[in-house]
């Protein structure tokens, strides 16, 4: 990572620290913590993670590694535990459906780096699920989550309600991302990555932002949609420091 990436990629995470966490987080912290205690403490997860370790590490270096694959998961089963506990009445079979969210939201980007990389990445995860404990209508519900996982794609609907809800709370927790972790995590590794400079990132930076606030008019689920805009504009907020920051100290040798 070259030192200009390296001094925006640390003041981004500063001016993060000077915005107010999102909602989401600060009213479902026991949800998030529940999810991200069975993230590291689940046999089948662990094991999920191991065999898929060095396969996210690829894709680190456009930001869609562990980190990224991490949080997901993290959120997904936390939406899951959100809106089930609204639906009720779901007994023990919850537990299980967090498992289902967080193998989701590990496996979604295992294909990121090729081309078509939802589609694709469902044939993978499907391969790696069939070594694990899970039923063919499981790896099924998972399958069709990463395969829905992409923005402005007509998503295919489940039967299930249950296939229906994985499916909807992965594409929440995987637009989450569009908040905070996009500026202070992804898009330095795509800066790197595509060898792109001050100017490339001043010129470019409205246009991302336009794309960025599109992304809140499509959360699929009632919380995603109650809390998801809010993420999604701190992000904004972020990137806009993150921009001011860069004409004020980057500006001028663009211009020369
Ligand atoms: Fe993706
Ligand atoms: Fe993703």
């Amino acid at each position: 990572m070259n030192c200009f990436i390296e001094d925006l990629a640390r003041k981004s995470r500063e001016f993060a620290s000077r915005h107010q966490k999102p909602d989401f987080y600060a009213r479902f912290h026991v949800e998030v913590s529940r999810s991200k205690h069975l993230y590291f403490t689940n046999p089948i997860i662990i094991l999920l993670r191991e065999a898929v370790e060095e396969r996210l590490l690829l894709c680190e270096k456009v930001g869609h590694g562990i980190y990224h694959s991490s949080r997901v998961a993290w959120d997904c089963a936390a939406l899951l535990d959100i809106e089930l506990t609204q639906i009720g009445n779901i007994g023990v079979h919850k537990h299980r459906i967090l498992i289902l969210g967080l193998a989701a939201g590990i496996l979604h980007d295992i294909a990121r780096c090729e081309p078509n990389h939802a589609e694709v990445g469902a044939r993978e995860a499907a391969k790696i699920l069939r070594l694990f404990p899970f039923s063919e209508e499981e790896i099924g519900f998972i399958c069709r989550a990463i395969r829905n996982h992409e923005a402005f794609r007509r998503p295919v609907p489940s039967l299930n309600p249950i296939g229906q809800l994985i499916s909807d709370c992965l594409y929440d927790a995987d637009k989450f991302r569009w908040g905070a972790d996009n500026f202070t995590y992804t898009i330095w590794r795509m800066v790197d990555h595509q060898n792109l400079s001050p100017r490339d990132l001043i010129e470019r930076f409205h246009w991302g932002i336009d794309g960025i606030r599109k992304i809140a008019q499509t959360f699929r689920t009632p919380t995603g949609r109650q809390f998801g805009p809010e993420i999604i504009e701190n992000g904004i907020a972020i990137g806009k420091d993150i921009y001011r920051y860069l004409l004020r100290h980057y500006g001028e040798s663009c211009l020369a």
